[in-house]
């Protein structure tokens, strides 16, 4: 089955999707977006993804071009349309076409994309064994809290990592760790999960949230406060979470075993409240 998309408000194959070179996505990387998982034809916790993609659009000033009743249309038809169980949906929206000048151009139409990939499950070894990361330095700009298309920082320090045979950069911007280059960090120490205040340092991510709301509910002590490097040295566990991804444990950090090397404990405890957690989502007793 050929793989469906949509672009300014048509579903077409996603070799027929065409946007002019003028976009200012193209040319500027002017514009915002948003990734939503679905398990079973179910968008999972559309209204967060929703409302951070209004803080994203309304921090760039562009407007809304859609509502939420037709957001949600839409992106059911687009699972609808595609193959596959589960889906990850990208939708991204771009101040749109215009002769290039940075002031924006008056009258012009945002460009509305969106597509739907299959999700694969983590693979075991990943979910038996954990993932490397590597610190860095924070090097993005100041408004991390706005998802922005424009992603060269974090892909350049996505590639260290891999270049270095790990999996994901865990970043530190004036001695306190921030997040990942495509996800949230949360680290034990006896007992307490423990991630990030949300600033304008970090994305507020809505798998984060999850996790926390989950602590919560299972009593499972949980905090948000400032963590320095040093205090991910000597983390019990260490995880990342984006809703690609999950959540999944970190064993080894710039070479050194996280803990005992092995996936920890409470996350272990955390992975399973998440898998039921989207398992009642399936039967529409959770969001
Ligand atoms: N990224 N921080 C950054 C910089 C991210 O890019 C992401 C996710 C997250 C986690 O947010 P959430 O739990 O809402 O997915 C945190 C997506 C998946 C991406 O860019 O593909």
């Amino acid at each position: 089955m050929r793989k469906i998309v949509y672009l300014n408000g048509d579903f077409l194959p996603e070799e027929q999707a065409m946007v002019p070179v003028m976009d200012r996505g193209f040319i500027f990387g002017d514009g915002v977006y948003e990734v939503i998982p679905a398990y079973g034809g179910r968008l999972f916790r559309l209204e967060e993804h929703l409302h951070r993609l209004d803080n994203s659009l309304r921090s760039v000033r562009i407007k809304n071009p859609l509502n939420r009743r037709q957001w949600r249309e839409m992106l059911e038809s687009l699972i609808e349309k595609n193959e596959g169980v589960h889906h990850s949906l990208y939708l991204q929206i771009t101040r749109g076409v215009a002769p290039r000048e940075h002031a924006f151009p008056p009258d012009c139409e945002p460009t509305v994309f969106a597509s739907a990939s299959p999700l694969k499950p983590m693979p075991v070894d990943v979910l038996e064994n954990g993932i490397k990361a590597i610190s860095l330095e924070d090097i993005r700009w100041r408004f991390c809290h706005i998802k922005a298309i424009a992603l060269l920082p974090n892909i350049l320090l996505r590639q260290q990592a891999i270049d270095r045979d790990a999996q994901e950069a865990i970043l530190v911007r004036d001695g306190e760790v921030t997040e990942g280059s495509a996800s949230n960090v949360f680290m034990v120490k006896h007992g307490v999960v423990k991630t990030p205040i949300k600033s304008s340092y970090l994305l507020p991510g809505i798998t984060r949230d999850l996790v926390l709301e989950i602590a919560h509910a299972n009593d499972i002590p949980a905090e948000e406060c400032s963590i320095s490097p040093e205090d991910l040295t000597e983390a019990d566990e260490i995880w990342i979470s984006s809703s690609t991804k999950e959540i999944l444990p970190v064993t080894e950090l710039d070479d050194h075993d996280v803990g005992d090397g092995k996936p920890g404990p409470i996350w272990a405890r955390m992975i399973s409240l998440y898998q039921e957690h989207k398992a009642k989502l399936a039967s529409g007793d959770a969001r």
